[in-house]
């Protein structure tokens, strides 16, 4: 029997390596079972996937608890994560050993992560004990998935879910997809965004469906040649590039575009915003196209005086020079009046500022949709609803 056996596995190596499979390493195999902690099966798993070229780690359905996993590169070659279970992080915060991450996927090239499987980040006891709001010096939060140094990847049909922080966060990476990537969390949760996009180039988000109770996406300093095409928010914060100028030095943003979005029930929709009394800093190239609109609170906004819970004292203008932005076909309906806002700063006012086929509607009292333009001078083509820069402040 144990001959059979063996000659048997031998030949299925032999097949496996004649046709070039994916070496799969289930789980299982390193002793998880459905319901238990699988931290330290995943961490053997991915080991010995990891020291392969072209293997595969599968987590099958059903629900896993899991601890803090760092999913560290290099590898020996392209790696797939397949996830088609659920994975639940621990409820206490403390057990996670103020790690900034719960799962990270560290340093890979040729990354695949899918499978139809939930990452779980049960943070309803962490937003309980949020103070970001009060404190911008708050404890750091884990985030559910992380990526650093992640290049020539592809992250598809995956779902991130009730994270304590933010979803999902992009640090130094490169040549990234994410494909039908699903976002959910309650409305009230805090600084739960969706994708966070730092330091980072050459990035795709397509077909992502994102509510939370902060950004939908984000771009932060260093994000650059980022394309997010057919995306739905809300609820949530709206699409953001910033907040910016907060740190010394901070990498430009540049090269972001954004077509095909629909947001309903968010707080701000295409949004760029950067703190004031900042330090210097520059958001260039940014084109925002083909987005829908349904009862958003502030459709169209750049807000250099962008200090949230007034945690700035002195209130000098920002210093982050924006440039060439294009606003083109938005339409639908605005839940304030203020449905354009453009308000620059005075130090270094925006230039090349485009606003093209604006067509955004408001049907409370106080009269129809109008639109600010502070410091900056938009270039304007066809139909404009609300008429460009109605208010000059
Ligand atoms: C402005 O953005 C467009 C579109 O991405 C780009 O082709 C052009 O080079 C940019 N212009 C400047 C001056 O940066």
């Amino acid at each position: 029997m144990g001959k059979n056996l063996s000659i048997a596995t031998i030949l299925l190596l032999l097949v496996l390596a004649s046709t070039k499979a994916q070496q799969v390493f289930d789980v299982k195999s390193y002793g998880a079972q459905p319901n238990a902690d699988i931290t330290q099966a995943l961490t053997k798993a991915w080991k010995a996937a990891c020291a392969v070229a072209g293997s595969k780690v599968v987590i099958s359905a059903g629900v896993y608890k899991l601890g803090f996993v760092n999913l560290l590169g290099p590898c020996k070659g392209a790696i797939e994560f397949n996830l088609q279970g659920t994975l639940q992080a621990p409820l206490d915060v403390a057990s996670l050993n103020g790690k900034d991450g719960w799962v990270v996927f560290e340093h890979i090239d040729g990354l695949t992560v899918s499978g139809g499987g939930v990452f779980d980040g049960k943070g309803q006891q962490a937003w309980q004990k949020n103070k970001c709001d009060k404190d911008k010096n708050c404890n750091v939060l884990p985030i559910n998935i992380r990526f650093d140094k992640v290049t020539n990847s592809i992250v598809q049909d995956i779902t991130s879910k009730d994270s304590k922080y933010f979803h999902i966060n992009l640090l130094q990476c490169t040549k990234l997809q994410f494909q039908h990537v699903t976002i959910t969390a309650p409305a009230n949760s805090p600084n739960t965004d969706g994708i966070h996009v730092g330091h980072s180039s050459q990035i795709t988000i397509t077909n992502a469906n994102i509510g939370t109770g902060d950004d939908c996406i984000s771009f932060g300093a260093g994000a650059q040649d980022i394309t997010v095409n057919q995306v739905t928010c809300g609820p949530g914060h709206g699409i953001s590039v910033g907040s910016l100028g907060k740190y010394q030095n901070e990498e430009p943003v540049s090269g972001i575009r954004v077509t095909g979005a629909t947001l309903s029930n968010t707080d701000n929709g295409v949004r760029i915003k950067t703190w004031p009394a900042s330090s210097s800093g520059a958001a260039t190239d940014i084109h925002f196209e083909d987005v829908v609109m349904n009862n958003v609170a502030n459709p169209i906004i750049i807000d250099q005086n962008y200090c949230p819970n007034s945690q700035c004292s002195n209130q000098s203008p920002s210093k982050v020079k924006i440039s060439n932005v294009s606003f083109k076909k938005i339409s639908g309906s605005s839940s304030t009046q203020e449905a354009v806002n453009l308000i620059c700063s005075k130090s270094v006012p925006c230039q090349q500022v485009v606003l093209s086929d604006i067509d955004l509607t408001y049907k409370g009292s106080g009269g129809s949709a109008t639109s600010t333009c502070t410091n900056v001078q938009p270039a304007v083509s066809g139909k404009l609803n609300p008429p460009a820069c109605a208010n000059k402040n």
